[in-house]
């Protein structure tokens, strides 16, 4: 939710992590921070609340802010509003000690009066202040900035990801890591710290993911892990396979739309090698289950958040409907808080794009507590749900910096097509439909594309949404959550109200608030239950609603049904959402941009949902 960026090395750093802060603002833009050791040895701090932008803006002339070491910050308020004094980084009494930090402190009440006690003037309101008060009371005592942090997270409770710096120790960086990423980076004769790889990955490729407790320290030509305890640990090195285009916007106006239209590689690249024609099934290597661990499943449980969880919603359609095995779908927040049932043989799936999610993480660990074996679905390599999962499969997306999930959507229902595939033909399903289904798959990327081609007429449609207050989109069977998905992304980045419903519910309630101010877009593809859905627009035409359709192409017949028509090309039932999210992505992206307003960085919000 927050963003750290730290350097050490030869060059100047307050341009690197400046920088560094800006690719990571789509975590967070209340306001941010850095600090520097600079020329001279000494601490310098500054910070502004609202987008990096505005610290840009107001930081001193580069001569003043010289150094080759420093931290940077960019804020989702959490403990305190969004004010400067709240803003990251913060120091301590003495002045000579600044910590960034993601996550949050349970226990900084009684740390706090506990500190106050000792006469240290707390002047924030945040939880992350008292780390630093600890960190100066430990270092007074140790003369050691890796030691006094060592001694300082053993009294916290909670979760860090954190970087610090002193003048004291002007040639250090310590950074540590529980329960909230923490990325250490190998450059030439550089170093950086991260809680997210995209903020570096200009600058080098060569990362170490921290583990919980494990703490950093780095000198300009040394670094060494070591645990709470002072062991030293041996970390691998991985390389980051992100391509840095994917962190750049090219020629697109917004993240967002740039990942809209990378769905037609992003989809290919979560099937590319799973497929296996020769056994009319695919592969997912990553489970770590034989033939006989994949039989002898169950069911399915599957839990996450947000988009991820209206993911899960297709996933639970489509698995039992050609896997023929049953699966609960179950939102992350309500999972990890109740005493939830998990029967034997009965593996849990947690689906994350970022991996981190708080909810979702914790959930994993009630799954496990209970004995279940668990298995991420998520897009960021080394995260911490990938790390604590017995298994699971990398939907490989690539970054996605838009707030609002797009390809990631589309990648991890792609994802739980396949797992349903091979659950079905370790069972019943006949080759006939594997081979049918692989086919079919392959054409979905260019089918992808043909809906993308069609941009110009959705944005045409999408300024007769632009003045609306409220939105009402529905669909039946597998593009219900599609549904859900669509009025979500309005809401999300228009702000304006939308309801996701199964079209025959309306008539239970939602069709009371039909007139003509209330837009409907309808999912209604030529498939089993299109007549019945035929049936319930006609019930909103009646009270004079205006209807957009996503449609299958060549349907004539919806057009006296609906004000507009969006076609999406024939394809298979199962892979139906692949294609039908696609124009209501774009619908919700146009109106939010003829809004004029800040699509990749909405209001409220940001990417990856680190607390609670
Ligand atoms: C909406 C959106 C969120 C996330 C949710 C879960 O566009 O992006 O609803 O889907 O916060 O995030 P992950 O998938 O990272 O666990």
């Amino acid at each position: 939710m927050c963003g750290i960026v730290g350097y050490i090395g030869h060059r100047k750093v307050t341009p690197i992590i400046v920088e560094g802060i800006k690719r990571l603002e789509y975590r967070g833009y209340d306001s941010s921070g850095l600090a520097i050791i600079d020329k001279n040895g000494e601490l310098k701090i500054h910070k502004k609340l609202g987008k990096i932008i505005e610290l840009e803006r107001t930081l001193p002339a580069p001569s003043e802010l010289e150094g080759t070491l420093g931290i940077a910050h960019t804020r989702w308020a959490t403990h305190g509003k969004p004010t400067e004094v709240n803003a990251h980084p913060h120091t301590c009494c003495h002045g000579k000690i600044a910590v960034v930090h993601n996550g949050i402190i349970e226990n900084y009440r009684n740390l706090r009066k506990k500190l106050e006690s000792e006469n240290h003037t707390i002047k924030s309101e945040t939880d992350t202040e008292i780390l630093v008060h600890l960190i100066e009371h430990f270092e007074h005592e140790t003369k050691d900035l890796t030691a006094a942090v060592q001694q300082a997270l053993k009294l916290v409770e909670g979760t860090y990801g954190i970087a610090v710096i002193s003048s004291d120790h002007p040639r250090k960086i310590v950074a540590a890591r529980k329960g909230s990423p923490l990325i250490f980076g190998i450059g030439r004769d550089e170093f950086f710290v991260t809680s997210d790889v995209s903020a570096i990955i200009i600058h080098t490729k060569r990362v170490i993911y921290l583990k919980d407790d494990e703490i950093v320290t780095i000198e300009p030509d040394h670094f060494e892990i070591t645990t709470l305890d002072n062991k030293v640990v041996k970390a691998k090195i991985s390389e980051v396979d992100w391509d840095v285009s994917s962190i750049e916007k090219g020629e697109f106006k917004h993240f967002m739309l740039k990942e809209i239209f990378e769905q037609p590689v992003s989809v290919e690249n979560a099937f590319r090698g799973r497929l296996v024609s020769e056994l009319s099934s695919v592969r997912l290597g990553g489970l770590n289950m034989t033939g006989e661990e994949l039989r002898s499943i169950e069911r399915l449980q599957i839990v996450a958040c947000g988009t991820s969880w209206h993911a899960a919603l297709i996933g639970k359609y489509i698995i039992e409907n050609i896997a023929r095995v049953p699966v609960e779908v179950e939102y992350a927040s309500e999972y990890r808080y109740r005493n939830p049932i998990v029967p034997p043989h009965t593996p849990v799936f947690f689906i994350s794009q970022s991996g981190e999610t708080a909810d979702t993480l914790a959930a994993l660990y009630k799954a496990k507590a209970k004995g279940a074996l668990a298995y991420g679905i998520t897009n960021t390599i080394g995260s911490t749900i990938a790390r604590e999962s017995d298994g699971g499969v990398y939907i490989h997306a690539g970054a996605e910096i838009g707030v609002a999930s797009t390809k990631a959507f589309t990648s991890q229902v792609t994802i739980l097509t396949l797992l349903a595939v091979l659950l079905g033909r370790m069972r019943n399903l006949a080759p006939t439909f594997g081979a049918a289904f692989i086919k079919e798959l392959q054409k979905i990327p260019q089918k992808i594309q043909q809906i993308l081609d069609d941009n110009d007429k959705i944005l045409e449609i999408a300024k007769t949404l632009v003045a609306s207050k409220n939105a009402l989109y529905l669909g039946r069977g597998v593009n219900f959550p599609v549904a859900l998905e669509g009025a979500l992304k309005l809401k999300e980045i228009s702000y304006i109200h939308a309801e996701g419903y199964p079209a025959a519910e309306m008539k239970h309630g939602p069709i009371a608030l039909i007139d003509e101010n209330m837009p409907v877009v309808a999912i209604a593809p030529d498939d089993v239950i299109y007549d019945k859905i035929i049936s319930n627009l006609q019930e909103v035409k009646a009270r004079n609603g205006r209807i957009i359709s996503i449609a299958t192409e060549g349907d004539k017949r919806i057009i006296e049904h609906s004000e507009n028509v969006i076609y999406i090309p024939k394809t298979m039932q199962t892979l139906q959402p692949l294609l039908s999210v696609i124009p209501l992505q774009l619908l919700a992206y146009h109106v939010a941009n003829l809004r004029g307003l800040d699509v990749d960085q909405p209001r409220n919000l940001a990417k990856s949902v680190t607390v609670e």
